[in-house]
């Protein structure tokens, strides 16, 4: 058994049931047919897919990404965005974005060939990552990738060599990392100097000048990334942008070439209460920082546009009563993994029309895993909720299924996509046979 994850303690009441529903436009609790997304009561899917299950608002995406890309053009931006599917990889998911517009960021083979086979062009996908391996680099390059975000010295050097032997040119933008506090958790900041990503920017121009001369290599531009989940205003991004602006008028003071910044992701939602900013307030700081340098803007928000859009829907096992009282759902840590990780706090909905209106008191809400820290809310109140009843986990669009694992041999959860009154299942639960798939006892082990 591990130690128990202290989750966030909250002095304010949290949000109600109907408080949480308000503020996410694609869900409604319906007097009969219970908690909704858009048109489709949740226990219609239910029916279909059983349960834990991800469900995902077709429309609330198309409404998120129109919403951020109308934010940076009302800016005057020349700015496209590319999706950071590590948030969110289903193929559906992905080519509804295409279709609104927005390229991904990808950070790995598994990621790029995800992409290649939701149909998204090479030409609107990013490498990001600290750590690219010589077999990705080669299929970035065959596939000729719109731009790969260089982390290091070393991976200059790594993409030169491979993009030369294979008479291919690399377009490359330098990962820069500002020095900023994002004010976020320490396990998602990262645009500190002591974490691992990027080139500290003392030693970026120098880089940049070796990267521009560096056989194979197009040097294209500069990137950041410097948090994720950032609520805490626009002060650490426009520190930020403002250090890549200065970088840029040195590079081009240097008569090197720049054709495009990468200002990452990193936008937060409000989980809970928190005043997390909007598009409007980023689009600002991007215009005010890079604004005047008569250079594209490329953007990788990954939990901004996929957050909110979806939901872990899941069933009650039991209700445990004791000194404590427990609700264990059907669903895990192996699903929905950040509360054990990050003690996130996600909003939890009953799903039936009655649960919703009766009575509150205090719950535990945990998984049934081996762990104490497989529990997603601490003396959350609400109603009774007797074997079967249904509830949802709120904002769980990104980072949601593309976090979950098989721990406990639990398959993973199916993917649903909801598009107003229809609904599609765009990812099968996985089934028991492929837990096993792949696995062999030697013969020298016996039976
Ligand atoms: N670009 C790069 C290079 C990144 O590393 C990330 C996220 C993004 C873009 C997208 O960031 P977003 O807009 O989604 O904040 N698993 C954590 C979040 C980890 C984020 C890692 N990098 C969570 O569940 O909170």
């Amino acid at each position: 058994m591990a130690a128990p994850t202290p989750l966030a303690v909250h002095a304010d009441p949290d949000p109600s049931f109907a408080e949480l529903i308000a503020g996410r436009p694609h869900l409604a609790m319906d007097a009969r047919d219970g908690l909704m997304v858009e048109e489709v009561p949740l226990a219609r899917i239910a029916a279909v897919v059983g349960t834990p299950a991800w469900v995902y608002s077709a429309g609330s995406l198309r409404r998120r990404a129109r919403a951020l890309n109308g934010a940076l053009s009302g800016a005057g931006l020349d700015a496209s965005v590319h999706f950071a599917m590590k948030a969110n990889d289903n193929l559906a998911v992905l080519a509804l974005l295409h279709r609104e517009g927005l390229g991904v960021d990808v950070v790995s083979e598994g990621e790029l060939r995800l992409a290649r086979a939701a149909h998204i062009p090479a030409s609107r996908i990013v490498f990001s990552g600290v750590g690219k391996t010589d077999r990705e680099l080669r299929l970035a390059l065959a596939e000729d990738i719109l731009q790969i975000n260089a982390e290091s010295a070393e991976e200059i050097a790594m993409i030169s060599a491979l993009a030369t032997s294979l008479g291919r040119v690399a377009r490359v933008a330098l990962r820069v990392n500002p020095d900023v506090d994002a004010k976020t958790h320490a396990k998602i900041t990262t645009g500190r100097a002591e974490n691992k990503f990027g080139v500290p920017i003392d030693a970026a121009l120098a880089l940049y000048a070796r990267m521009a001369a560096a056989p194979g290599i197009e040097a294209v531009g500069i990137a950041t990334h410097i948090g994720s989940q950032i609520t805490a205003g626009m002060a650490a991004y426009r520190a930020a942008y403002a250090r890549l602006a200065e970088m840029v008028h040195a590079i081009r003071a240097a008569g090197l070439p720049i054709l495009r910044v990468d200002c990452g992701g990193g936008l937060g939602i409000p989980y809970r209460d928190e005043l997390a900013p909007l598009p409007d307030a980023l689009a600002g700081a991007i215009k005010t920082t890079l604004g005047g340098l008569g250079l594209p803007v490329m953007l990788e928000p990954g939990r901004w546009i996929a957050g909110p859009a979806g939901l872990l829907l899941a069933s009650v096992i039991i209700e445990k009563k004791g000194a404590r009282r427990f609700v264990i759902a059907d669903a895990a840590m192996n699903d929905l993994a950040r509360p054990a990780m990050y003690e996130a706090w996600h909003g939890i909905v009953p799903v039936s029309p009655i649960a919703y209106h009766a009575p509150l008191s205090p719950a535990d809400v945990v998984g049934p895993v081996c762990e104490t820290g497989d529990t997603f809310a601490r003396g959350r109140d609400l109603p009774a909720l007797p074997a079967g009843e249904m509830i949802a986990f709120l904002d769980a669009g990104a980072y949601g299924a593309t976090m979950s694992s098989t721990y406990n041999a639990r398959p993973l959860a199916p993917e649903v996509l909801v598009d107003g009154a229809r609904f599609a299942v765009v990812r099968d639960r996985q089934s028991y046979a492929a837990l096993a798939h792949g696995q062999r006892v030697p013969d020298w082990i016996g039976t």
